[in-house]
């Protein structure tokens, strides 16, 4: 069996089209939608991040701030810069860039970014919501795997979804969305004794743990739907993810390609959130 491949490029480009047309709609009223990307230090990942983030705001007709500032930055001067980017009401989504600096307590930023304007859904505000299942910003990567399920027409309910990996990011909300959409979910972690013996008994594997090859083919029950959220290099510097896309296609119903599937989906995930975060101040 050969796995149909979850093309993660096209559906971004869909998603981006639906925002395009809603942002014209708001511009049309005065109120086009603000994104504001914090970059504190030089990481060079976290430059390309943010680059294409302020790219793909262009691209729908958002405007975007990009806030880049030395590794040196105080913390309380970075706090201070998110209350005013709270107050400022042309801004409707604040992104800190991940990771800070080890000398800024990455939670307590996080915490002072206005709920409401919290389009990476990181904030204990909205990770509860989430958590008891009232309505508020959904993390990107996992909000983008769900539209990834959706598009293919799998539907959660009754299914045995592992996820594998236990990030605030990514395992937990991930999880959480699964088991909103009604799947019977396991979560799997780096203390898991038999990993092989949980994806062997899942309908959706999703693989967001940061190493490569933690899942193989003869760990795939036949026909299962397979997210892989890993950002690995290969030995020859090669981009791949957490699944042996080469083994496990042989085996799986879908699966999502390493670059091409999960990462342009995150993407387009925060443009839905800074939309919905503009609607949601212009309703206000
Ligand atoms: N660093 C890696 N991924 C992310 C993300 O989704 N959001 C932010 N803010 N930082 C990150």
């Amino acid at each position: 069996m050969t796995a149909r491949l979850i093309d993660g490029n096209a559906l971004a480009k869909k998603v981006r089209g639906e925002v395009a047309q809603q942002v014209a709609a708001l511009a049309a009223q005065g109120r086009q939608p603000g994104l504001a990307v914090i970059l504190v230090g030089e990481d060079p990942a976290s430059q390309v991040y943010v680059k294409h983030k302020v790219a793909d705001c262009e691209s729908v007709g958002m405007r975007s701030v990009l806030d880049r500032h030395p590794a040196s930055l105080s913390e309380a001067t970075l706090l201070q810069r998110i209350r005013e980017l709270n107050a400022d009401a042309s801004i409707h989504g604040i992104l800190v860039q991940l990771p800070l600096p080890k000398h800024i307590d990455a939670n307590k930023v996080i915490e002072t970014i206005s709920p409401a304007k919290d389009v990476d859904g990181f904030h204990v505000a909205s990770a509860g919501a989430l958590m008891i299942g009232r309505p508020g910003f959904k993390a990107c990567t996992p909000y983008g795997c769900m539209k990834m399920l959706e598009a293919i027409g799998c539907d959660p309910r009754g299914k045995h979804a592992v996820v594998i990996g236990r990030s605030n990011i990514v395992g937990k909300p991930m999880a959480l969305l699964l088991l909103q959409a009604n799947a019977t979910v396991t979560i799997c972690h780096s203390a898991t004794p038999d990993l092989a013996a949980h994806t062997r008994q899942a309908d959706i594997v999703v693989a967001a743990v940061g190493k490569r090859n933690v899942l193989t083919a003869d760990m795939v029950k036949p026909g299962a739907v397979i997210i892989d959220v890993g950002m690995n290099r290969n030995d020859e510097g090669k981009l791949c993810g957490d699944v042996d896309f080469a083994g496990v296609s042989q085996v799986a119903g879908w699966i999502t390609p390493v670059p091409g599937g999960v990462g342009p989906m995150t993407r387009a995930m925060l443009l839905v959130n800074t939309l919905e975060a503009a609607q949601a101040a212009a309703r206000a």
